[in-house]
This record gives C-alpha cells, structure tokens and sequence, in this order.
C-alpha cells in the first residue's frame, strides 16, 4: 500500500530530509584527499546525532537469507563501485576519485534518503560528465512527478535521458517510496515504460535515485553482502532526494 502522508507528516518528513541535506553539506565541505571512507562515515554519523538524528541504513536488516546487517552509518561507493560501498578505515579517497555517497537520516520516526556523487580534486572529464548526466536525469525524471502522472512517466522519462547521453542505468535496483519506513510501496525503477504504474497523488513521499554506469549496465556483488560495482569496471554515480508530491510542482525536500 502507498501510504498517503498527512499534513503532521509531511512536516516530519520535512525536518528528516533537512537533517539529511545537512548531512550531505557537512560531506561536501570535508572530503578530500587522504581521507578515509570512515572517515566520512564519522562525519555523517556526528551531523545527524548533532541534529536529532540517527542513521537509518546502520543495522538495517534487508531480510534476505544470508545477507548481513548492514555496518555503517552510510554507503560510500567510490568510482568503480555503484552502491551500498561499506566505509572502511583501510579505503583512503585519492585525487581524482568520484565518491556516491547515500545516506538516510531517520528523525521523530521518519525518513530522509539523499545520495550524491563527490568529486575529489582532478576529476576526468568524462567522469564529471557521468555525474552530471545522473544529476540531470532526476532532475528530468520529476518533471513528470506530478498529481495524476503514472509511475512509468518518471521511470521512462530517466530512462530515456540517460540512453541519450549514451550510459547505462542499473536495472537491479530501484527507487522507492519512503516515509516512516525507508523503503515503503512503490517501487520506482530508472527505466521503464510510460503510462504504465500507480498514479501519484498529494502527499506520496518518494526517493527518486537514478543509479548510472558509464559503460554497460551489468553489475556483481561483492562477498562483504553489500558492495555493488561495475561488471566492466567502468564508472558509476548516484543520485538520489526525497521529493513530496503536491498539487502543483513536486517538492524535493532533501536540498536545501
Ligand atoms: N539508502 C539506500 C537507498 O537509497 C539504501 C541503503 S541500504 C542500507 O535506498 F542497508 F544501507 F540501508
Ligand atoms: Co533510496
């Protein structure tokens, strides 16, 4: 069931998704080179306790057979690697890496999930291209994330853009709708066909988060349970907000 939020609701939602944003603020103003993934790991760990908060990704159980809790406070995924990067104190960041960070900060019992892709130092030009482009195909995605639309308009609208600028997104992972629980009804996939899916209405809180490779779509997992990286070992990036959908134009709570 999509749960549609109340205006109470809707104002939690918005203070999670704040606390998110200054997560992500207080990264963006740390990283560099010579750090490490833990390091960052700490930061956002620090930002959201300092702002009521607490991870909700350290412990979260995904109930698959087999498949750990995962560890930390955040996914830290750097170039290669596409999502659900375990931090580690042994993971330094270097010049020129591209780091996707996700993180979701839960408050008062609801939830705020943001991704980014850091670019640190001499990025190449083809990787701050790729990052871009993830960027963008949000962006392109939410302007179909109105009253009335389907689903499918969003997936095929981020789908599209991304074959156009000639990269690949994942198809195994998914956005979703997010709220007291961080992944709640529906699914959101980055491709798909229009017209097709649950229709959105005021007050559906949805994580919209195109996941783009450079090369071609195909990922592995590793034996940590969690990392996912490039099967061609090209670039990946994440992008990812909490939006609100209203009457008019959708809200994207997770910027500041
Ligand atoms: N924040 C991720 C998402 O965008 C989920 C992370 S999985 C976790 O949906 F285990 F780290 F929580
Ligand atoms: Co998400």
């Amino acid at each position: 069931m999509v749960t549609i939020k109340s205006k109470k609701e809707i104002e939690l939602m918005r203070e999670a998704c704040r606390v998110t944003a200054l997560t992500h603020k207080a990264i963006e103003e740390a990283i560099k080179p010579g750090m490490t993934t833990a390091d960052l790991d700490r930061i956002a760990e620090e930002t959201m306790k300092k702002y009521g908060a607490i991870s909700a990704e350290k412990g979260y159980d995904p109930g698959i057979k087999g498949v750990p809790k995962y560890p930390a406070a955040t996914c830290i995924s750097v170039n290669d690697e596409v999502i659900h990067g375990i931090p580690s104190n042994k993971r330094y960041i270097k010049d020129g890496d591209i780091v996707s960070v996700d993180l979701v900060a839960l408050k008062d019992g609801f939830n705020g999930d943001a991704a980014r892709t850091y670019m640190v130092g001499n990025v190449s030009k083809e990787a701050k291209r790729l990052i871009e482009v993830t960027r963008q195909a949000f962006f392109e995605g939410i302007k179909f994330a109105k009253k009335g639309n389907r689903i499918g308009d969003v997936s095929h609208a981020i789908g599209e853009y991304v074959k156009s600028q000639g990269f690949s997104v994942v198809r195994e992972f998914e956005g979703h709708g997010i709220g007291r629980n961080m992944h709640e009804e529906p699914e959101i996939p980055n491709y798909g066909k229009a017209g097709r899916g649950i229709r959105l209405e005021p007050g559906m809180t949805l994580a919209i988060e195109p996941m783009v490779i450079q090369g071609k779509p195909d990922i592995l997992q590793l034996d940590d349970g969690w990392t996912i990286i490039t099967e061609d070992g090209s670039l990946a990036a994440h992008y990812e907000n909490t939006i609100l959908i209203t009457e008019n134009e959708p809200e994207v709570l997770t910027i500041l």
